[in-house]
């Protein structure tokens, strides 16, 4: 039996403790049920799926079983899609009712394939089909992923809408999650990239040592899912070891 999650009673357990949900953002190819399993047990109170193209996911049981996999224990889960259309956004919720918590519409995907097809930030235009944004990225889409946030417009957003907030971009550490909370009073803080490199990120030790990059390869060896194995690896390689406090 797949255990379920109610996403806005963690918010509000969350709000109660004065704290906020340490959220592991939708990535393609990364953010599938290994990584979510993964960084779920170094303290990631939510998970998204990588975006899945609503339409094919209604249309086709390949694509279905294809883009989205899980198990019983993969909660708390949000599965994002990308959609132009009402109805398939509708229609493929219904499908993956049964496995998730929730789901997630993409307005932030900036490829220019999307925006093409009128996929994620091409929605940014279209206020009536997004009118309850609950996750906001601190860039526009024109920005670079280098480029800082704007920590004030977090701010102003979740000053202003009643809705939980999930900010996100740039959050490399525990410590600057901690500051874009304290600065925004936010419901949640999501990494992607940081998550990528340091699968703890949102533990305490603040840093992946030899016994996270041990415990993460033993994982790693009882997956299928190579292409990210690979990049896996070269992500542990990329983190000086002085960023790391618990040696080699
Ligand atoms: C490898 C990778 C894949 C991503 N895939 C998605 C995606 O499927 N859907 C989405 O909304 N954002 C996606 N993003 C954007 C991230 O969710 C996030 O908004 C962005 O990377 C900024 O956060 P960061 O600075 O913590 O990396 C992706 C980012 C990365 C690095």
């Amino acid at each position: 039996m797949k255990v379920r999650n109610d996403i806005s009673q963690l918010f509000t357990i969350a709000k109660a403790n004065q704290n906020y949900l340490n959220v592991c953002a939708p990535m393609v190819r990364y953010s599938k049920v290994q990584f979510r399993t993964l960084v779920r047990s170094y303290d990631t109170d939510l998970t998204f799926t990588p975006m899945i193209l609503a339409d094919s996911f209604c249309q086709n049981a390949k694509a279905r079983s294809n883009e989205f996999t899980t198990t019983v224990n993969d909660s708390p889960l949000i599965v994002q899609f990308a959609a132009n259309d009402v109805n398939d956004f509708v229609d493929a919720s219904k499908l993956v009712y049964p496995y998730a918590d929730g789901v997630d519409l993409n307005c932030g995907c900036p490829q220019r394939w999307a925006m093409k097809d009128g996929y994620g930030c091409a929605l940014l235009s279209k206020p009536e089909v997004i009118h309850e944004l609950v996750k906001v990225h601190g860039r526009t889409p024109i920005q670079k992923s280098s480029e800082n946030i704007d920590v004030h417009a977090l701010r102003t957003v979740c000053e202003s809408v009643t809705v939980p907030v999930i900010v996100n971009g740039g959050i490399k550490t525990l410590s600057d999650a901690d500051y874009l909370y304290d600065q925004t009073n936010c419901n949640g803080v999501m990494a992607a990239s940081g998550l990528l490199v340091n699968p703890a990120l949102f533990n305490q030790w603040k840093g992946c040592g030899g016994f996270y990059r041990r415990a993460w390869l033993n994982r790693l060896t009882t997956t299928e899912c190579s292409g990210w194995k690979l990049s896996a690896r070269l992500s542990f390689r990329a983190v000086p070891k002085s960023q790391t406090n618990l040696g080699a």
